[in-house]
């Protein structure tokens, strides 16, 4: 059962206003064997903005179970992921004084690719993922993997067994997260005194730069500020000790959190600089948001206005991401006649439907095969690597944020 969210999940407060409703949407990441049909769920989406502490939310919440007991997204193998997680891990390892074998958790650890890097480096390394499918792969790699949720009962039963953890890791899991206060408990429960937390989520302020709209969609419950996590923490037994931004999913910013105790580590100033940035960019205002939906509105057109001018030359998408089903849906690409197909390296999502169409999905190499003259890189985040691994492409790329490009 879909629920209402009305209450901030960081501060509380019920100063919620609304900033772009996105209309009905099939779940971003349902990939059907049929294409879609009168009865395929679709559920609200619609925007929000906390006015007290800027954390952007949706107004309606899918139970976590429907979205996460299977799951089709197995992280990136691309070259540009390879290298954002060796960075990752590098950074994490070469942070504070830890034994040379840390025991590292990682919440949402997919297939284990993050963990895997951690255990090579004579980590001791454990999972939670709820999506068995992805569990048992990790499993199968040997990355231990716990198959549930990360919550205060997993996180008891966890530390019984093995301890407290050393470092806690949640790559893209915060803002799929409801319960942010339940977490932080749980978080609570397994840390060690002077553990290290690192979150990595998608930044609200790239959102509103890049017009990332397509990043709007029903497992991203939350749209992350500083602001936001810093009202979350204020009677936690946490703070924020430093910020990191990357590239990596269109611009993201990882949070290291440690224990208050440890407050003998010096905020660093790299926090001070996004407090000034977040309150220099006015994200909590209705006017700077309303200019933001406006612009939406516009890129949107402009998107479906460039697809239906170039349809029959031949228009494929390329990668079945998530926001791509999101983007699709939104401005009204639903069809084949204008969407031949969509192109994805992913097993999985090969031979089924982009959710809410009756576009189907194709492995890469069908770009070269079918007769297309025109792509539409709906994961723009890795448009760099998808044209220079597509030379021999002969149509135009065509990338939708945070503007329409055709080159
Ligand atoms: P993401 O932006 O949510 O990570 O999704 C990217 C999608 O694009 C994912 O389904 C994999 C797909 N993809 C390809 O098919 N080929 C590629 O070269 C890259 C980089 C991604
Ligand atoms: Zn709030």
């Amino acid at each position: 059962m879909i629920t209402e969210h009305t209450v901030c999940r960081a501060c509380g407060s019920k100063s919620l206003f609304n900033v772009a409703d996105f209309g009905e949407q099939a779940l971003a990441n349902s990939f059907r064997k049929s294409p879609s049909q009168e009865g395929e769920p679709r559920y609200p989406l619609v925007f929000k903005m906390c006015s007290k502490c800027w954390l952007g939310q949706l107004s309606h919440i899918v139970p976590k179970e429907e979205l996460y007991s299977y799951y089709p997204y197995v992280t990136s193998t691309s070259k540009t992921m390879a290298e954002h997680l060796d960075n990752v891990c590098q950074n994490v390892l070469g942070r504070g004084k830890q034994n040379a074998s840390p025991l590292t958790v990682e919440v949402g650890s997919n297939t284990g690719l993050l963990l895997k890097l951690f255990k090579e480096r004579q980590a001791r390394v454990h999972g939670f993922e709820p999506a068995k499918n992805l569990a048992e792969i990790a499993n199968c790699n040997g990355v231990q993997t716990t198959p549930d949720f990360f919550n205060q009962a997993t996180a008891a039963q966890f530390v019984a067994v093995y301890g407290r953890a050393d470092l806690v890791l949640g790559r893209h899991v915060l803002a799929h997260i409801d319960s942010w206060r339940g977490f932080f408990y749980a978080l609570d429960t397994l840390c060690q005194k002077h553990a290290l937390v690192v979150l990595e989520v998608p930044y609200l302020v790239e959102l509103l730069d890049g017009f990332q709209f397509d990043t709007v969609y029903h497992e991203h419950l939350s749209y992350v500020s500083l602001k936001a996590v810093e009202a979350l923490l204020e009677d936690s037994p946490f703070y924020v000790q430093d910020l990191d931004r990357t590239a990596i999913h269109g611009g993201s910013i990882t949070f290291y959190i440690r224990r208050r105790h440890q407050r003998q580590l010096r905020v660093s100033e790299m926090v001070e600089h996004i407090r000034i940035l977040e309150e220099s960019r006015k994200i909590g205002e209705e006017e700077i948001w309303k200019s933001w939906s406006a612009g939406v509105r516009e890129l949107r057109d402009e998107i479906g206005e460039q697809i239906r001018l170039v349809w029959d030359s031949g228009v494929a998408g390329y990668g079945a991401s998530a926001k791509g089903s999101m983007l699709l849906q939104y401005c009204g690409l639903t069809e084949q006649k204008l969407i031949k197909f969509v192109v994805d390296s992913t097993a999985a999502k090969q031979g089924r439907f982009m959710p809410g169409t009756n576009i189907p999905i194709l492995a890469e190499e069908a770009l070269l095969k079918e007769d297309v003259r025109y792509a539409l890189i709906l994961a723009w985040n890795f448009a760099k690597e998808i044209k220079r691994k597509n030379e021999a492409f002969k149509g135009k790329w065509i990338v939708p944020i945070p503007q329409v490009r055709i080159d």
